[in-house]
């Protein structure tokens, strides 16, 4: 898994970081490739030339170094990377990492990146249990920051308990993992999935139409996670700024209508998350031409477009095994999406508030509670990249028990 893998290592200064040369030997012997920066206070526990001796490249050390740059721009280093990984990761730099602090070349690097990113705590337990440290721990994993470790054991500091950064063999482990999950070797692989994403546009006349503030950012999200995971995803997404995500099959369109047909024709599928805000009604009829302006407003006809969620859930042969939808609500919320969900007889609803001040539609943040035939999980307000990882997973251990 770990083979031609490119692993950029940032060295904080923490005693664990004498583990690092072996971490180092232990990556080469698997077929990566590991560049080093090493911070300052790294430098006092393990020296840049051993690094170096042992990655088989140069170790950077310094924001402002001439002869860096003109190697390579720190930039270019943070991106050209498959992973970005913090070992030993101190409660200092994680702090950095949270406040998106960038003072030297590692935080500079942290922040810059496009990358994944794991991190190795590794501190005395007092200052891991700080709630300052922790609650700069929820930063980072609402970010999708991987944590792996800290182990409960002697600490360098004389004192036990946790704060012990992981083991070699455990990084590894993680390392692995991560990369096996993007290869497709995942806990959905040989599922397909399909997400619906973004809101629907319902033309008025040749250049009106009707549309919501739905930014696709969620449903686009759950699609990237699945597919993390190993499923084939078929993302039918309405029009968003959002990129098409790497790995995933994705048909545009603009009604209600058209996604309905996109979906049908995708299925056979195992999983179905109806992400999307898709307009609840369409204008009857729709001149080829844009309506002029006259005495009187035009007054539009509307009827209702078909549910997608509620159609998808219907029993038959080619009900998938499970349907997820969204409830967007302002009002009641958790009410409702249990209303919603024994009325389109899915089997689990994304509930999240998305009235005036929360922030949701359009916003990077979610606060969602899964609501499911055994009762209602409230989540804790996350990245909306976390959001998907999470229901993603819950999605995978679903597919464990089930299918
Ligand atoms: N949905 C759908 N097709 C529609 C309307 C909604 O697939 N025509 C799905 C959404 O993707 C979401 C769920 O149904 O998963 C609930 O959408 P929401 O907008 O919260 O509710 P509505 O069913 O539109 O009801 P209301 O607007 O009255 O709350």
């Amino acid at each position: 898994m770990l083979d031609n893998k490119r692993i950029l290592l940032i060295v904080a200064g923490g005693i664990a970081a004498v583990k690092i040369p072996d971490l180092i030997r232990r990556l080469r012997e698997r077929g990566a490739s590991v560049r080093c920066i090493i911070t300052k206070s790294g430098a006092q526990f393990v020296t840049p030339l051993t690094l170096a001796a042992l990655s088989g490249d140069k170790v950077y050390q310094d924001l402002f170094s001439l002869t860096d740059e003109s190697d390579m721009g720190h930039i270019r280093l943070s991106r050209e990377a498959d992973i970005l990984l913090v070992a030993p990761a101190t409660a200092d730099i994680m702090a950095k990492m949270a406040m998106g602090q960038a003072d030297d070349l590692a935080t500079t690097a942290l922040l810059a990146t496009d990358k994944p990113v794991m991190i190795a705590p590794s501190m005395n337990v007092m200052m891991w249990t700080h709630p300052a440290t922790q609650a700069n721990l929820i930063t980072l994993k609402n970010r999708a920051v991987r944590v792996i470790g800290p182990g409960v054991g002697d600490l360098a500091c004389g004192e036990v308990g946790d704060g012990r950064m992981a083991e070699v063999p455990d990084i590894l482990a993680a390392l692995s993992q991560f990369f096996q999950k993007r290869q497709g070797q995942g806990a959905l692989s040989g599922f397909h999935a399909i997400v619906t994403s973004g809101p629907t546009h319902e033309p008025i006349d040749a250049v009106r139409y009707i549309a919501n503030r739905s930014s696709g950012k969620q449903g686009h999200a759950v699609a990237t996670a699945l597919a993390e995971l190993g499923a084939s995803v078929t993302l039918i997404s309405g029009p968003t700024h959002e990129p098409d995500p790497d790995g995933v099959t994705v048909q545009h369109v603009e009604t209600a209508a058209q996604m309905m047909k996109a979906a049908r024709e995708a299925l056979p599928a195992q999983i179905v998350v109806c992400a999307a805000a898709v307009a609840d009604w369409k204008v009857d009829s729709t001149p080829g031409k844009k309506l002029k302006k006259g005495a009187t407003p035009p007054s539009l006809s509307l009827s209702e477009n078909p549910d997608i969620l509620a159609t998808l859930s219907q029993a038959g042969p080619q009900r998938p095994a499970l349907v997820v939808g969204f409830a967007a609500e302002t009002d009641n919320l958790i009410e409702n999406a249990q209303l919603k969900r024994a009325a389109k007889n899915c089997d689990w609803i994304v509930a999240n508030d998305v009235s005036p001040g929360s922030g949701a539609f359009g916003g990077d943040s979610n606060t969602v509670h899964l609501v499911t035939a055994a009762g209602v999980e409230s989540w804790p307000t996350l990245r909306k990249r976390a959001v998907a990882e999470r229901l993603a997973e819950r999605i995978a251990a679903f597919a464990e028990r089930n299918l």
